[in-house]
């Protein structure tokens, strides 16, 4: 089934093709630089650039696949959890495109979208599987059951991974986004030079927080006290409580439920020092990790596209009424 994807739910306008498991085509239009002096993402420039972009994307989209809209056979757009006004933008264009080649159109959870990405770089990936899904709006651990049947069995109290990725950069000076810059940096620091706090330590549920981790390292270095301080062992000691943080809960919730396999995606799945961590403590735990391919990391239609095609093979058609829902919950079929 030859699906169109569109996504648009925070900074990237991206529309993609995919058929049967093939990624044709992937699209995406990024917002960082216009967001990137401010520290963050301004929900309403978002959504009038996604405004500006959506058509072209398209279009570009259906070019790199040599498809036209004419051989479209669904629609797939991510209508649930992201910033309600860029949401709208992209569940509009959706609509106005399954209407006019009268194809079915299906909504789709951010979260399933990251999930699918995982799938898509990894199919021999089986099921049940545990997806850690890291990003700059979102911190979330699913128990994968099968296509499109998912417990969530933990999720962030507070910041997302990324967040605090950009957060921390953001007090540093160090721009944004952050992730890219302090996974670079911390290469050249003392991953033990400070010993920042492990978040919820002990606890049996497998949620995350890192305002805390956040909080201690501002306040261990603002004003005077980060004077003569190494930038790198800084950055280096605080990356490495997150990607700490991130694996041991990841492993604990593995080892309750007995999966063996372990799927990483979302942008901060790139990090480098994250994937060292995953690959030696599951080699160790003989748990085995697989890793989304970059390209598919971040936010991108392809993976709306192919949680699209098996939503709408399972029969989970929206109509003509499709509206968005910023804060709606990741739902199994
Ligand atoms: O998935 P994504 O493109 O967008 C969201 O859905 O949020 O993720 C963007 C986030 C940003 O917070 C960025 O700092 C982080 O991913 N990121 C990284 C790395 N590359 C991007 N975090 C840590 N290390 C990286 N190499
Ligand atoms: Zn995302």
């Amino acid at each position: 089934m030859l699906v169109l994807g569109i996504e648009t739910s925070c900074d990237e306008t991206s529309a993609a093709l995919v058929s049967g498991g093939d990624v044709l085509s992937n699209i995406i239009a990024s917002q960082v630089d216009l967001h990137a002096k401010y520290g963050g993402v301004v929900p309403e420039i978002a959504a009038r650039k996604h405004v500006e972009a959506i058509g072209y994307v398209v279009e570009e989209a259906l070019d790199a696949s040599s498809k036209s809209l004419s051989e479209v056979e669904g629609v797939a757009v991510t209508s649930k959890y992201g910033l309600v006004g860029p949401l709208v933008i992209g569940v509009a264009a959706a609509k106005a495109l399954a209407y006019a080649f009268q194809v079915p159109i299906t909504g789709i959870h951010h979260i399933e979208g990251h999930i699918f990405a995982g799938m898509l770089s990894n199919p021999q990936m089986p099921f049940p599987h545990l997806c850690l899904t890291v990003s700059g709006g979102h911190t979330m651990l699913v128990y994968v059951k099968g296509p499109c049947r998912y417990e969530v069995l933990g999720q962030t109290l507070d910041d997302a991974a990324g967040e605090a990725f950009d957060k921390i950069a953001k007090f540093l000076g160090l721009g944004f986004p952050g992730g890219p810059v302090i996974d670079r940096l911390a290469r050249q620091g003392d991953r033990a030079a400070f010993d920042f706090p492990r978040p919820l330590k002990g606890r049996k549920n497998p949620d995350f927080s890192f305002s805390g981790l956040k909080t201690s390292v501002v306040n261990r270095f603002k004003g005077r006290e980060r004077s003569g301080m190494p930038l790198a062992d800084i950055v280096a000691s605080f990356q490495e409580a997150v990607v700490d943080h991130l694996v041991s809960k990841t492993l604990q919730a593995a080892s309750q439920r007995q999966v063996a396999h372990i799927s990483v995606t979302g942008g901060v799945a790139i990090n480098s020092r994250l994937r060292e961590v995953f690959t030696e403590e599951c080699a160790r735990g003989r748990y085995r990790v697989y890793f989304t391919m970059p390209s598919l990391c971040g936010d991108n239609a392809a993976m709306i596209a192919a949680a699209g095609a098996a939503r709408i093979g399972l029969g989970d058609v929206a109509g003509m009424d499709l509206n968005v829902d910023p804060s709606g919950q990741l739902e199994s079929l």
